[in-house]
């Protein structure tokens, strides 16, 4: 096994704003009901930002328990994985790390929709690898009911707020928490089944004011469901397999949670058995990029995720992008 150089996960944290909906909240203002919500995508409850509370403001809390976790208040630089920035120019980052005390450190957003988090992650490595900075935090925050349209009851029962973070140092690859091989993939001929048409240049340039609902999030739902299965089930297989592991012999399995079938079906194309996959969907809904380290970190509080599991993780999203890495969970301090 390779010694060289490797990014080593070494502190993590999450927080979830305190406002709770329930699928019967949702059904009093939309045409759906408990019994299709949790049939259909697993959920039961989600957690949403209050009015003024702002992607930062989530990423700063993740943040600094991940630094607490870490044991550290120091980092070389900051990498924020978000779809909902705080404002569309400058990043988010550069404040996120002014909050946190961290100085003038690098800091810059990296946007991969709910693959986030794993782009992020092969940002933070390389940024090790390449000798740039000896430690990352990298935070994957999402305030997702800041775009959803609260009226589209096929987006607004599904998406939902919060963020995760990990502090990320240089270290061995062959030790504990070193992030294994990355598998990254995108199809842009595909950018339409997840989209915010309006607000970048493209509608801007084209001198046409934008219908409201233009601002809003879509997804086209069913599309992007198949693709979802195929690719993170493919994904995965690659991962495992660079690693020199099968995927049916995962210790843990952590996709992002976009949708309970979709997982299932993930999970049974790669023959994982249902006590080894991670899940807080039920919980949380799906968080955008914060979905896998907000799992990450939650499944270790509870001890479902262990020192020394062989973890494989998956996210799929918009762009469509998607990835996969591997690595064995390290001891770590979770608050
Ligand atoms: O995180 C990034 C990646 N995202 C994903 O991977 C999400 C992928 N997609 C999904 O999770 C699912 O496609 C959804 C949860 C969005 C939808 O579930 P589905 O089983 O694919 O439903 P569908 O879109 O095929 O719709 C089935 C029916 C439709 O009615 P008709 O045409 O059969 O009369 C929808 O209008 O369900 C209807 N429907 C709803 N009914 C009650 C759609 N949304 C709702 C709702 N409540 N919230």
């Amino acid at each position: 096994m390779s010694t060289g150089r490797a990014a080593v996960i070494c502190g993590i944290g999450s927080y979830v704003p305190p406002d709770v909906v329930t699928n019967d909240d949702l059904a009093r203002r939309l045409d759906t009901s408990d019994s299709w919500i949790r049939s259909r995508t697993g959920i039961a409850r989600r957690h949403v930002v209050s009015s003024g509370t702002a992607t930062g403001d989530l990423a700063v809390e993740a943040g600094l328990r991940a630094l607490k976790s870490a044991g550290d208040d120091r980092v070389g630089a900051v990498v924020l994985a978000t779809t909902t920035p705080d404002q569309p120019c400058p990043a988010t980052a550069p404040q996120v790390a002014a909050r946190l005390g961290l100085g003038q450190v690098a800091a810059f957003d990296v946007s991969a929709v709910c693959s986030g988090f794993l782009y992020g992650l092969a940002s933070a490595a390389g940024l090790i690898a390449a000798g740039v900075t000896e430690s990352v935090l990298l935070i994957a925050a999402d305030a997702f009911t800041t775009i959803i349209n609260p009226e589209d009851r096929t987006t607004a029962v599904i998406f939902a707020d919060g963020a995760g973070a990990v502090v990320l140092r240089a270290g061995r690859a062959d030790e504990a928490g070193a992030i294994g091989p990355m598998v990254l993939g995108s199809d842009g001929a595909l950018s339409h089944l997840i989209e915010v048409p309006a607000g970048g240049s493209r509608q801007r340039s084209s001198g046409r004011p934008a219908a409201p609902e233009d601002h809003y999030f879509r997804m086209l739902g069913r599309e992007t469901y198949r693709h979802a299965v195929e690719t993170m089930a493919a994904t995965s297989a690659e991962a495992a397999g660079r690693a020199g592991w099968q995927p049916a012999d995962v210790d843990r399995f952590a996709a992002h949670q976009a949708n309970a079938r979709i997982l299932e079906a993930v999970s049974e194309r790669l023959g994982i058995p249902t006590e080894r996959r991670l899940s807080n969907i039920a919980r949380v809904g799906n968080t955008g990029a914060a979905s896998l380290p907000l799992l990450l970190a939650e499944s270790a509080a509870e001890g479902r995720l262990a020192a020394g599991h062989r973890l494989l993780l998956t996210a799929f999203g918009g762009g469509l992008s998607w990835g996969a890495t591997t690595l064995v969970w390290p001891e770590l301090q979770v608050f």
